[in-house]
């Protein structure tokens, strides 16, 4: 089949298998050039197919060698439709982990079920033994917990409406967005899907069964940003949900004292997950430009590479007053701050394309989804029916 994109506002509804393999092949490359050496062996990462998840698993399995399994939730082509990006990705990094001799398996299915649990710390057992870090980094927009309740997480503020500026991304233009206030529900629905009580169920599971080493390292993936957007994210839903997640590394601390819990607060990112909040897509672009500009800018495997190189692999975990890892420390500098919020105050439809990177937005969006590489031709007839080589 020759795949074009179909994008319907944040989402791109087709992925192509080969640029999928050509983003995993790049970010394999700049792995090994970071020469991480040191690092865990046996690496469960939740939530493994896209994102800051993928990142981190080619950062375990490129950077450190460690063997990985990875656990996420993904549509395989059903020979009509292409597969969904994650999909492709896990296959071609399947492949490559082979191709290197490194261990990695995966499995497909909803990370927060009991089930897939079960599934997940069966093939521990049987092949290793024991996990010695588990990265969680899911991120879904509903929970079906362990007692069969549904959650459903909302991007909503918690106190009054808030109106903004924001990038409409069917046509790149500056309109104004009004987030409405959630009602306690919603609150409540956000942090039982995006909170840590999963990431504490994971490791109590993993413990009870004796599947994670003494010593294991767990990371979790928050997010906190600058004022300007913290009506919506610090101070919104989501930003509830973050806090919880983050008391949940103190708890899995004190729980399991041997255990090294942390959240890394990273850096804002298009990936699938982001491109839906409402308002920050426009702090993206603007972002992007500045921190461009400054050379610093990072993308996932930039960000998680240098979490493993920089803050994971020495002795003592570098952290902030709270105790959390701040892989968003070049975002947040006064210098890039002031940029954007100068940026954000001038920003019109007229001006939106000079002075915020929306190009770098789309280029970053459609390589999400395996479109826009150079090194791929996409007049090429490819098989879609692709197989993940673990999974059967
Ligand atoms: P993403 O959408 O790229 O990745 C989400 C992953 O979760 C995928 O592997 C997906 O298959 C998996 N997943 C979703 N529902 C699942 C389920 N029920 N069962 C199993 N797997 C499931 O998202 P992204 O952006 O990489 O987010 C990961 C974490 O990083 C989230 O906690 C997010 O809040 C955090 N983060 C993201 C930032 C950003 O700007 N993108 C910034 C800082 C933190």
């Amino acid at each position: 089949m020759i795949i074009e994109p179909k994008v319907r506002e944040f989402i791109c509804t087709t992925a192509h298998p080969e640029g999928c393999r050509e983003n995993i092949k790049q970010q394999i490359a700049y792995v090994k050039a970071q020469n991480i050496k040191e690092g865990p062996k046996k690496v469960l990462v939740i939530g493994a197919s896209t994102g800051y998840g993928l990142a981190s698993r080619i950062t375990a399995g490129f950077g450190c060698e460690a063997g990985t399994i990875g656990v996420f939730f993904e549509k395989p082509s059903n020979g009509k439709r292409t597969a969904t990006p994650g999909w492709y990705n896990t296959a071609a990094f399947e492949e490559e982990a082979r191709k290197a001799g490194i261990y990695a398996k995966s499995i497909n299915g909803d990370a927060f079920s009991k089930e897939i649990k079960k599934k997940t710390i069966d093939l521990i057992k049987q092949d290793w033994g024991k996990a010695d870090m588990v990265i969680y980094s899911l991120a879904a927009p509903r929970r079906t917990d362990k007692d069969g309740n549904l959650w459903v997480s909302s991007l909503k503020t918690t106190k009054e409406a808030f109106t903004e500026k924001s990038l409409d991304l069917r046509n790149n233009t500056i309109v104004e967005k009004t987030v409405e206030p959630a009602k306690p529900e919603e609150i409540q629905g956000t942090m039982k899907v995006m909170g840590g009580e999963d990431w504490m169920e994971w490791i109590e599971a993993l413990k009870e069964a004796d599947a994670i080493e003494e010593n294991a390292l767990t990371v979790a993936y928050s997010y906190i940003g600058p004022e300007l957007t913290y009506p919506i994210y610090f101070d919104g839903t989501i930003g509830q949900a973050k806090r919880h997640l983050e008391n949940t590394a103190k708890m899995i601390r004190q729980k399991f004292p041997e255990i090294s819990a942390y959240v890394s607060v990273n850096k804002a990112l298009v990936t699938q997950a982001s491109a839906a909040i409402p308002i920050v897509p426009l702090y993206f672009v603007i972002l992007y430009k500045v921190m461009k500009k400054e050379g610093n800018h990072e993308g996932c495997i930039e960000q998680i590479a240098r979490l493993f190189k920089e803050k994971l692999s020495k002795e003592v975990v570098s952290v902030d007053n709270e105790g959390r890892i701040r892989m968003d420390d070049w975002e947040l500098s006064d210098k890039v701050q002031q940029q954007v919020i100068s940026a954000w105050e001038q920003v019109t439809t007229e001006n939106v394309a000079e002075i915020s990177d929306i190009e770098g937005y789309w280029e970053d969006f459609y390589r999400m989804f395996g479109f826009h590489f150079p090194e791929v031709d996409y007049e090429k007839d490819v098989e879609i029916d692709i197989k993940i080589p673990s999974i059967e």
